[in-house]
């Protein structure tokens, strides 16, 4: 059985203020037992903050991005053991929109997954479709080779430390979500990969759902077989939200 991961995907929100509200907010109402495991994404510059407020709780934290390199003249790029030195336990890699707005390529986002498990962080793998290649019938297609291109450097044991989210680019932030059955086609098609890599392992590793996700939609989503929890971005700004999804994840 796999405990599912409902993670936040703060994206460029926030500000001190703001943050150590809803972070309070969210320990408080969570005490020592949440249903799942939760994890806020946050902007690096708030990663000192989560390490302050949220060290000892049931929620982790993590970073967005990450810089595929390991140290030296790269301006302006947060590197995988900075993230660690925080504390982080995981990081975004490969979400659409850096993908779309910084030119990543499917062989950059493999080059920062293994950044990402080398420094000892949970790597949040985002792959998905747009709304053309859906409609092209591409999908599998699509996905099948963003996941492929990671695999391809990984190693079978790095297999059970990685997350998988699935984020079809035409849900993200528009209000528009994948039905469930929509979504666990694509989770057992990205299972079944994974599998042919290890089945043991594959069996383990946690697919996320995220798109629109929100606490209308988040039981049914979550209740999938193969949709192991879900990447959070505008929910996951509001506590009310961001609880409610992690609620419904309990709720199967
Ligand atoms: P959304 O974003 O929940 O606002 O659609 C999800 C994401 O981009 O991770």
């Amino acid at each position: 059985m796999r405990r599912k991961l409902v993670a936040g995907n703060w994206k460029m929100n926030g500000n001190l203020a703001a943050n150590s509200a809803l972070l309070n907010e969210l320990v408080a109402a969570l005490g020592h037992a949440a249903p799942c495991d939760v994890a806020v994404c946050v902007p690096a510059p708030y990663l000192a903050q989560c390490q302050h407020q949220l060290a000892d709780t049931v929620v982790s934290w993590g970073g967005q991005d990450l810089s595929a390199h390991e140290a030296g003249a790269y301006t302006g790029e947060v590197s995988a053991t900075m993230l660690a030195d925080f504390g982080s336990h995981y990081a975004v890699v490969g979400h659409s929109e850096r993908r779309a707005m910084h030119g990543e390529s499917n062989a950059l986002v493999a080059q920062k997954t293994l950044r990402a498990l080398r420094s000892g962080l949970i790597p949040i793998i985002c792959v998905g479709e747009t709304l053309a290649e859906r409609e092209a019938g591409q999908t599998t297609e699509v996905v099948g080779e963003q996941l492929k291109a990671v695999l391809a450097v990984l190693e079978a044991a790095d297999l059970t430390r990685l997350v998988v989210a699935y984020e079809p680019v035409w849900a993200i932030g528009t209000g528009k979500t994948a039905t469930p059955a929509m979504a666990q086609e694509v989770h057992a098609t990205l299972r079944a990969l994974l599998a042919g890599q290890d089945a043991v392992a594959a069996a383990g590793t946690r697919i996320l759902y995220g798109g629109s996700m929100k606490p209308d939609n988040a039981r049914e989503l979550m209740a999938m077989p193969d949709i192991d929890g879900g990447l959070i971005g505008g929910a996951a700004l509001k506590s009310a939200d961001f609880l409610a999804i992690i609620a419904a994840s309990g709720a199967q």
